[in-house]
């Protein structure tokens, strides 16, 4: 029988220019630049140009860019339609942003287009509505009207306006910023495969969101920050019940969860091996965040339970190497910046979208079929039996 890459771990499968992830050193490199260089100082249009281009936007294209998406921002009929009916179901709202991406052909834009102007057109697209079904949705649902995009605003600043119907402080955007640049591409993330072999079939771009957006709202990929943000909150809340100090409770509480076979959110990684570097830069950015207001112990709080669930997982699973994930510290940067937990991973795709769609161009441009193997461990039968003569 042929070896098998079982889940297709370290199986090198598209070479790409748009970020590359050295798990062993705890290094991320996005278009170029370590996450750290970039994620604290880019907006996100500058690391969309980045990504889609290859290099950081000049002033005057940088204005273009920002001039694209804010009039892209406004979303077919038939999507609010969508969304009405969704909300009135009360459907999750990662369910209703996958449904809503496959309605923004309404408006009678190709779904793919033939060029390289018209596939980056159709990634503008995508990119500037996925905020504003966000946002138009998390209102609805909770019987707001929904806000209108302002063209005024860059991308971040937009999509905080649309959700909380106010501008945000500007400390708070930047804060969102970070976090949209440090998560908006991550190598061959299962999404970002998923998208990848979409459309290496030669389908199109909005076939290969939603792919991706299937891919990504799983608990083991995006789905995990939420959770991440309420175990530290249960474990709060033990320590004041019992008296107990938090480490204490918190070795305690993952003691338990591991004894019932359950995982730590925002824990361990497919690919590092050591802190996941994304973990840092959003660590340093929630510092900043809650220095300047909001809960000022939760901070502090979570580096204690993070420490103490770390040290259990080093004792419960020596040889695991089982770090800190980005998930940790997006839960606490989005806390801070004043988002529901349950926001937290259509905001992640908020940002991801943007490395989707550069891998989708990417992929177009390279135009090869994703079309790996497998090997059969079924049974074989000589002889083809009538339904009548079939055993049980
Ligand atoms: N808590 C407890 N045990 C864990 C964890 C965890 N978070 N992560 C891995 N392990 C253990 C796992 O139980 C297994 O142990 P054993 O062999 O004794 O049964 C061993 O480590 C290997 O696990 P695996 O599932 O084969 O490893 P993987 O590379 O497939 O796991 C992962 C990667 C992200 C799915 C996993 O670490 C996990 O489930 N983490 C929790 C969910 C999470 O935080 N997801 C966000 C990932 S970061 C965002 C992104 O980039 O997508």
């Amino acid at each position: 029988m042929e070896p098998i890459a079982r889940g297709l771990a370290g199986v090198v499968a598209v070479a790409t220019r748009i970020s590359h992830v050295d798990g062993d050193r705890g290094m991320l490199t996005i278009g170029g630049y370590a996450v750290e260089e970039i994620a604290p100082r880019a907006t996100y249009e500058e690391a969309l140009h980045l990504l889609w281009h290859g290099r950081l936007p000049t002033a005057a294209e940088a204005d273009e860019l920002h001039h694209r998406l804010a009039t892209r921002r406004w979303l077919p009929a038939g999507t609010i339609t969508l969304l009405h009916a969704a909300a009135a179901r009360h459907l999750p709202i990662m369910d209703a942003l996958r449904m809503a991406v496959d309605t923004l052909q309404l408006d009678g834009t190709p779904a793919r287009g033939g060029d390289a102007a018209s596939n980056l057109s159709g990634a503008i697209d995508v990119v500037a509505r996925v905020p504003t079904i966000v946002a138009t949705y998390v209102r609805l649902r909770a019987g707001l009207p929904p806000v209108a995009p302002d063209a005024r605003l860059r991308h971040a600043a937009n999509y905080l306006a649309m959700l909380r119907g106010r501008p945000a402080p500007e400390e708070v955007v930047r804060a969102l910023e970070t976090y949209l640049v440090t998560v908006i591409d991550h190598g061959l993330s299962a999404s970002t495969f998923a998208a990848r072999v979409v459309v290496s079939t030669r389908s199109d771009m909005l076939s290969a969101i939603v792919g991706a957006l299937g891919a990504f709202k799983g608990p083991l990929h995006g789905g995990a920050p939420g959770p991440a943000l309420e175990m530290v909150f249960r474990i709060r809340e033990r320590a004041a019940r019992s008296g107990r100090p938090l480490d204490h409770e918190a070795r305690a509480w993952t003691d338990e969860a591991l004894a019932s076979g359950e995982r730590m959110m925002g824990f361990g990684h497919r690919v590092y091996s050591v802190r996941d570097p994304r973990a840092e830069v959003l660590a340093a950015a929630a510092a900043r965040l809650f220095e300047r207001g909001g809960d000022a112990t939760l901070y502090a709080d979570a580096r204690t339970v993070e420490a103490a669930i770390l040290d259990v997982l080093r004792e419960r699973k020596p040889g695991r190497r089982i770090e800190t994930n980005v998930e940790f510290y997006t839960a606490l940067v989005l806390h801070g910046v004043g988002l529901e937990p349950e926001i937290f991973t259509p905001t992640f795709a908020v940002s991801r979208v943007g490395g989707w769609t550069a891998h989708v161009l990417e992929q177009i441009g390279e135009d090869t079929l994703m079309r790996p193997m497998s090997t059969y461990v079924g049974e074989l039968h000589d002889r083809w039996l009538p339904a009548a003569s079939r055993p049980l």
